[in-house]
């Protein structure tokens, strides 16, 4: 592998112990993946934020980087905590949890990053351009930069991400490379996907199918899929399977500008989304929490919350987690108040799978997301319904899931 007189002078370790240790993480990747060289990242977005998931060792790890002098290179952001930052305790969240919570922020924060805690950094200024290379972590927001932004990027794990964006640097290999973004498998859609949950089952059903290979999407019955379309879509392909790269013709980056479908791909028709909806959700009637915004709720989304709730009361929990900017711009145009003067929560910061939902008292969930509720199901045991957000936002009025 080729490394430049830079690269190797970080390595040697002058420019301190922290970007040492960042390069040998870099180094040991690119020589696990056969990479030749490595390739400068124009920004990062990691994982690993909530105390759930990282627990006191990895708090620990990530102090003692930064004791050592770890600081960014370039743009970083951060994946959702475990609760939001301000407003953790009208949620109920237990104190000792946030001050753990609040530690890993300040750690974070320590190191240059904004505690943006959000798997859209793309809704919040992080959105690199075609063909421009990243170091991401969380599969959804990998699948959004890589499928509709086209820019480049491995579906990295949290201590890479942060190493790539410490280094500046990323191994070069997979995604990266030009030869690896091409669709060997057609999926010929020819039944109507219309909600945001029904690009959810379309995603579970294809991710489970192709399982980390690239898919490219022949919609015969959609014209043009929203943002918010393509986000769930990826994002459930990239649960259900490992998808990390999508196309969707005349619809996404490099399927707009280039021949992206290899010759004679393996195909597969999708003529209805009975298996997604089927496999997604349950048969609980009782709903204690709705759960909107996975991944995270744009402005539109949480607009249109507010429109279905119009001015009635919720009987169960409902929370719409989003950016702590989109929460802000929702503020300043008022429907985040509207959605709160129902009885709703609109969340910032944070990702439901990584708060302490058991001990919160949450046993049913009802959400529209294909990649939610697949989690909650198959990781956290619960009882889940899936289905449209109109079904959603019934359900959060009137505590039960209606046919
Ligand atoms: Fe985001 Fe959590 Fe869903 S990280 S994609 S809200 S599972």
């Amino acid at each position: 592998m080729r490394l430049t007189t830079e690269e190797q002078a970080m390595l040697a370790g002058a420019q301190g112990p922290a970007t040492k240790k960042a390069m040998e993480i870099v180094v040991a990747l690119a020589n696990i993946y056969e990479a030749e060289e490595l390739v400068p990242v124009v920004s990062a977005q990691v994982a690993g934020v909530s105390y759930g998931n990282l627990g006191d060792a990895g708090l620990g790890f990530l102090q003692e980087w930064a004791d050592q002098g770890a600081r960014v290179k370039v743009p970083t952001t951060l994946n959702p905590a475990g609760m939001d930052l301000k407003a953790w305790q009208e949620l109920g969240i237990p104190e000792e949890y946030a001050t753990r919570q609040l530690e890993i922020i300040k750690v974070y924060r320590a190191m240059g990053i904004a505690p943006s805690c959000s798997c859209t950094p793309y809704l919040i200024g992080n959105n690199p351009g075609l063909g421009q290379h990243v170091a991401w972590s969380e599969s959804s927001a990998v699948s959004y930069a890589n499928s509709v932004l086209g820019a480049r990027t491995n579906r990295e794990g949290g201590p890479s991400a942060l190493a790539a964006a410490i280094s500046g640097r990323t191994a070069k290999y997979g995604l990266h490379l030009e030869e690896n973004r091409r669709a060997r498998h057609l999926v010929e859609v020819n039944c109507p996907v219309e909600s945001v949950a029904d690009f959810g089952a379309l995603g579970y059903m294809v991710g489970q199918k192709v399982g980390d290979a690239v898919p490219y999407f022949r919609l015969n019955s959609h014209a043009k899929p929203a943002l918010e379309q393509l986000k769930v879509l990826g994002a459930a392909m990239a649960a259900s399977g490992a998808v990390a790269l999508y196309h969707v013709e005349g619809v996404t980056a490099e399927a707009r500008t280039g021949t992206v479908l290899a010759d004679d791909p393996v195909t597969m028709t999708v003529e209805h989304l009975k298996e997604g909806y089927e496999a997604l959700d349950g048969v609980a009637r009782d709903i204690d929490l709705v759960w909107i915004g996975c991944p995270h709720a744009s402005l539109k989304e949480i607009e249109k919350v507010a429109e279905l709730l119009a001015g009635r009361r919720t009987k169960a929990q409902l929370w719409v987690t989003t950016a702590r900017d989109v929460l802000n711009a929702a503020r300043a145009e008022g429907t985040a108040d509207k959605i709160e003067s129902c009885g709703g929560r609109v969340v910032a910061d944070a990702c439901l799978l990584g708060a302490p939902i058991h001990e919160m008292g949450f046993g049913s969930v009802a959400t529209n997301s294909g990649k939610g509720a697949f989690y909650l199901l198959s990781h956290l045991g619960m009882q889940v319904r899936f289905g449209s957000l109109f079904q959603c936002v019934e359900a959060a009025i009137s505590g039960r899931w209606l046919p």
